[in-house]
């Protein structure tokens, strides 16, 4: 199941492969994020790249340009399938990391990642952001850098599920929304910390072109029965 991608969101390298041993065939893909990253280093990228499986690495890359590029350059070469950085270090930013990805692909004659950008993180609220000295609500700050992201030649956004349905309608239908935030239906298990949460059908629904999903497969005692019974959601909602 190509949109399905699974958070291996685990203290360290050997959980992670064998959560990956288990999920493989199954799923589109495994998110690589700050926690495991930080503690195992780029191996574990490596590794999983090896083996064919497609990494996005999420690290949400924010700095100067020049810094920004050489990480997202370091990025590809790793052999990253998706790669994402914030949409608020600027347009300069971010035009500077879409040319360096694409510039270490082709040298490198691998197939350039996707690069795609986090607008407004759902832990922020309105009264969060204007204590930033943001003070537009904060579903415009996203579209605002969303179209920021598209102009600078990103592929996509990640978008809570509340938003997806917006960028998709506002963005077209090649521009990538990666939707994380995914409960019930067959990602049943408890919220935990999500608040505004979506089914996977109803995420692919409202135009997601990736849904990433963490703890439901995570902490299932069965993570392949639980991830197949998700992409089974998906392929009957993409049915109809
Ligand atoms: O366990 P859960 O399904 O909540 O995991 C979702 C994953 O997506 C986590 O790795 C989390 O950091 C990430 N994420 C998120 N919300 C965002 C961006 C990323 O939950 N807005």
């Amino acid at each position: 199941m190509d949109q399905l991608l699974i958070a291996l969101d685990v203290p360290t390298g050997g959980e992670a492969l064998q959560l990956a041993d288990a999920l493989r065939g199954s799923v589109g893909g495994f998110k690589i994020g700050n926690q495991l990253f930080t503690a195992e280093g780029p191996v574990i990228v490596r590794t999983l790249a090896a083996k064919g499986d497609r990494v996005f690495l999420d690290l949400k890359f924010h700095d100067i340009p020049n810094t920004v590029a050489s990480a997202v350059a370091a990025a590809t070469s790793l052999g990253a399938w998706m790669i994402n950085v914030h949409a608020s270090g600027g347009s300069t930013m971010m035009q500077a990391a879409a040319e360096a990805a694409r510039r270490t692909a082709s040298a490198e004659g691998r197939p350039a990642p996707r690069l795609i950008a986090v607008t407004v993180l759902t832990s922020l609220n309105a009264t969060a952001l204007s204590q930033a000295g943001v003070n537009s609500p904060v579903i415009e700050q996203v579209t605002r850098l969303a179209r920021l992201a598209q102009q600078a030649g990103l592929d996509g956004v990640v978008a809570s599920p509340q938003e997806t349905s917006v960028i998709r309608a506002l963005f077209g239908p090649d521009f990538s929304i990666v939707t994380p935030g995914i409960r019930g239906g067959a990602a049943a298990a408890s919220k935990n910390d999500q608040e505004r949460t979506m089914t996977a059908s109803e995420a692919i629904a409202a135009g997601a072109s990736y849904i990433v999903v963490g703890r439901p497969v995570v902490a299932a005692p069965d993570p392949r029965e639980a991830a197949e019974k998700i992409a089974k959601e998906i392929r009957s909602s993409l049915a109809r």
